[in-house]
């Protein structure tokens, strides 16, 4: 199969464009950044275009139609980005993804869509604070595709508009599908880590993932901070689950994943922001600390402080896979702790 990759050479792109490659398909990656896949040029059947989406605006439809499935990763997961630069996440996250979707509407090709988890919100439990039984009771943050409810918070709480601008072309999707027979699938992956993830010191942006960030303060011997005491919780899922879920679908054997939308997550690996930390300190310390080290320290930090103004959390999301376990016939086996070991060995030197 030739497949288009958008957004090939960021941390789940280059991990994706290797998995395919090694599967005998033919890829094209499109990206800013040639990093991550520079090891795989020469290697397979890949062809790299080192270009900004918003400046081959002419190329895209010739692209597209030289693929057979066109795979959209083009976004900005980082939260502090939602809160800093609005617009610029709108632009990239919805104006750019509606371009790519209504290519693959005019040409007739199917397309894998990248949305995010962030879609489902806050917990029921913090929707209705107070108001329902047991805040802790998993049942509401549980979210299944094609079931639950999608709860952002108010306009001026801006940390929202990724969510909204996913959830959004998630419906414009869907709304093709239903008047023009777009082919669709769409991934909402849940909090992935592995090797290879952008640490601030390279993206630039202060916050790409509490991981990225706990990483980053580890190797300089700062404390971890905890946004508003680290309560939130998190299934933190490994790149090597994701990509075979993605693959998976991707190669959509009989048609099963035909206008489906997929939560890919580790549901067994959930943890407080906290004990995250507290992990990561652990692991630090007893594999990669240089004898003599300061020890992992953690410090708490409020969000008005750590991202600004107009952020508010996602609380607790618990992804429901039942649908990918059925169709796709996938089961994520990494657990915690090995993801995390693995994703630090890949960082540290
Ligand atoms: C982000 C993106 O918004 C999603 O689109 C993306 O799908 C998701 O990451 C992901 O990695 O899949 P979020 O889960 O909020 O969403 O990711 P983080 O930025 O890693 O934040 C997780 C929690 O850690 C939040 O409660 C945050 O306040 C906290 N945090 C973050 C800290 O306590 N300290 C830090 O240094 C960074």
């Amino acid at each position: 199969m030739k497949i288009l990759i958008l957004g090939a050479g960021g941390f789940i792109g280059s991990h994706l464009v290797e998995r395919l490659l090694a599967q005998g398909h033919r890829v094209v990656g499109v990206d800013t950044e040639a990093d991550k896949v520079r090891h795989l040029l020469g290697k397979g059947e890949l062809t790299f275009i080192q270009k900004d989406i918003r400046r081959v605006r002419t190329d895209v439809d010739s692209l597209v139609q030289a693929a057979d499935t066109v795979v959209d990763l083009i976004a900005y997961g980082t939260p502090s980005a939602y809160v800093r630069r609005p617009l610029d996440v709108f632009h990239r996250s919805f104006v750019e993804n509606l371009r790519v979707a209504e290519s693959c509407v005019a040409q007739r090709r199917r397309l894998v869509l990248f949305s995010s988890c962030e879609v489902y919100g806050k917990s029921l439990a913090a929707a209705f604070a107070g108001r329902l039984p047991d805040p802790d009771n998993p049942a509401y943050a549980t979210f299944s595709e094609d079931a639950s409810p999608l709860v952002l918070g108010p306009v001026g709480k801006q940390r929202w508009i990724y969510a909204c601008a996913k959830q959004l072309l998630e419906r414009v999707l869907h709304a093709y599908g239903i008047e023009d027979s777009l082919n669709y699938a769409i991934v909402r992956p849940f909090n992935l880590i592995g090797p290879k993830l952008d640490l601030p010191a390279v993206k630039g942006d202060p916050a790409p993932s509490a991981v990225a960030c706990f990483l980053a303060a580890l190797l300089k011997g700062e404390p971890m901070k905890l946004v508003d005491g680290g309560k939130s919780r998190r299934c933190y899922t490994y790149i090597d689950d994701a990509v075979d879920a993605v693959a998976r679908i991707v190669d959509n054997a009989g048609g099963v994943c035909d206008r489906q939308i997929f939560n890919i997550g580790n549901p067994a690996n959930e943890t407080t922001i906290r004990g995250l930390a507290e992990l990561m300190g652990a692991v630090y310390r007893e594999k990669f600390a240089k004898p003599g080290s300061k020890a992992p320290s953690t410090t708490d930090v409020s969000a008005a402080e750590f991202y600004g103004e107009g952020f508010e959390d996602a609380d607790r999301r618990i992804p429901d896979i039942a649908k990918a376990r059925k169709l796709l016939g996938w089961e994520p086996k990494t657990g915690l702790r090995e993801a995390v070991e693995k994703t630090m060995a890949s960082c540290v030197r």
